[in-house]
């Protein structure tokens, strides 16, 4: 055991699960849902979803991390014996494949900080077909790509303490720091008003099924949620702390960061009235005519540093996806970190692949006919999401039929002692019990259904 590593303490591990939980997924995916689905009204949701379905799964599942002080897979395996193991190792593939495209786009913004800072791409004219050769330059995406997940090796391979903690100290600080200064001069720009607006007042009747699916599966993907990340990360924290205090710190950092993210964005979307450019393209297409607009020197440390938030933000997160599955095959198969993480690191490169040529250079990838023509990046991310509300939903039933609520509650009072009598106890073990398996079931049933059927056939 003494051989596991662990945090060398509080602050270690909020920054890293806080590390893990900010990433492209705020900066990048946030801001273009909100803006696919109304705005503020989509902010409304979401923010209902962290408060009653994440972070009671959250508080959750640090805790069996934390109990069984083992990897996703023999966590379930040590506190529910019999077959529960097989629950980890589904999430421990869900993080498998979440890596894989999600390395991808972290490529795609590696490239485009280089080429912003250090080559001309601020020069274009059409930055929506620039964007679109681009990420199909498979050449240039290939080398990124595996720069990125050599950068997430790199960290990995050097253990907890001395790869994981120390790479989050330094970029979180600065993550913020870059953030910050970026929210300050978007609130500078012409329209600015207009920005903030459309994205803090609420447009209720914005609201529908989709912007409910959006909302949900955003909130657990960027809550690092329901895959095995944060039981993982729990493992290494020791009985001192207060796992309830951590998760709340963990959650509003993420929601503030992603919140922040719509600050800085949406002032820039108005600046040039690009309300209409939705999806993936938002910060790379809009943000950088943006950048592009601000003159050759301030476009290039404006931008620049823009994308290099966006790496830190990924990498972050790319180094606790890469953890699940070595700390799987580390504890369970008792083999040397270092090159598991390079082998596991390759694999996924490799599974990645796909994604890679999904952008309209394989026809086959780009529009998979049984996925109404859908691209296989969008296709494996939306399984992924899938996967990790039912592995939320899952976790639930695990804590309330086979662990149960009392012993959770139990590992939740050491370092805690207030927290047997307290309000939130009730509120976290109601929500385990009834509401999350509950809602979490529903509505990952009515997601598949959507996803490939369409929910206009219940709905209307
Ligand atoms: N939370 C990360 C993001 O928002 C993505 C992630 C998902 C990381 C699941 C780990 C596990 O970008």
């Amino acid at each position: 055991m003494a051989n596991r590593g662990s945090f060398s303490g509080k602050i270690g591990f909020i920054l890293a699960a806080a590390g893990s939980a900010v990433g492209l997924g705020n900066i990048w995916r946030f801001p273009y849902l909100a803006g696919q689905n109304g705005g503020a009204a989509f902010l409304v949701i979401y923010l209902i979803c962290i408060f009653t379905l994440c972070f009671p799964v959250m508080i959750g599942e640090i805790a069996i991390g934390r109990k069984a002080q083992s990897d996703a897979y023999g966590s379930y395996q040590k506190l529910g014996g019999g077959k529960w193991g097989y629950l980890g190792l589904f999430g421990i593939l869900a993080g498998v494949f979440i890596l894989s495209f999600y390395n991808v786009v972290a490529g795609w913004a590696f490239g485009y900080f280089l080429e912003i800072s250090f080559g001309n791409l601020l020069d274009t004219q059409d930055f929506g077909a620039f964007f679109g050769t681009y990420i199909n330059n498979v050449g240039i995406i290939s080398v990124f790509s595996i720069g990125f997940m050599v950068l997430t090796a790199l960290v990995v391979s050097q253990g907890v303490q001395k790869g994981i903690e120390a790479a989050n100290k330094i970029m979180m600080p600065a993550l913020y720091a870059i953030l910050i200064g970026l929210i300050i001069y978007s609130l500078t720009l012409p329209n600015a008003i207009e920005g903030v607006k459309f994205y803090l007042v609420p447009n209720l009747s914005e609201i529908n099924t989709q912007t409910l699916f959006d909302g949900l599966r955003q909130a657990f993907f960027s809550l690092s949620l329901g895959m095995g990340t944060l039981m993982t990360y729990g493992s290494y924290v020791d009985k001192k702390q207060n796992i309830v205090a951590s998760a709340s710190i963990i959650s509003i950092a993420d929601t503030s960061v992603a919140f922040l993210a719509g600050l800085m964005v949406f002032p820039m979307v108005a600046a040039i009235g690009a309300y209409d450019v939705q999806g993936p393209s938002l910060v790379f297409v809009v943000l950088t005519e943006v950048f592009h607009n601000m003159g050759p020197t301030t476009g290039k440390i404006v931008g620049g540093s823009f994308f290099l938030l966006l790496c830190f933000a990924a990498l972050t997160s790319t180094i606790s996806l890469l953890e699940v599955p070595v700390a799987y095959l580390v504890d369970q198969k008792k083999l040397p970190r270092k090159p598991v993480v390079w082998g596991v690191a390759t694999l996924i490169f490799v599974v990645g692949i796909p994604s890679l040529l999904s952008q309209g250079k394989v026809e086959f990838f780009s529009h998979l006919t049984f996925y109404k023509d859908r691209d296989f990046l969008t296709f494996i991310s939306d399984m992924c999401d899938l996967s990790l509300t039912i592995g939320g939903c899952m976790l639930c039933i695990f804590i309330r039929g086979k662990w149960k609520i009392a012993n959770m509650n139990e590992e939740l009072s050491i370092g805690n002692p207030g927290y047997m009598n307290s309000y939130l106890r009730k509120y976290v073990s109601f929500s385990i019990m009834w509401t999350c398996p509950i809602l979490l079931g529903i509505l990952s049933l009515l997601i598949i259904f959507d996803k490939f059927v369409g929910i206009e056939y219940i709905f209307g």
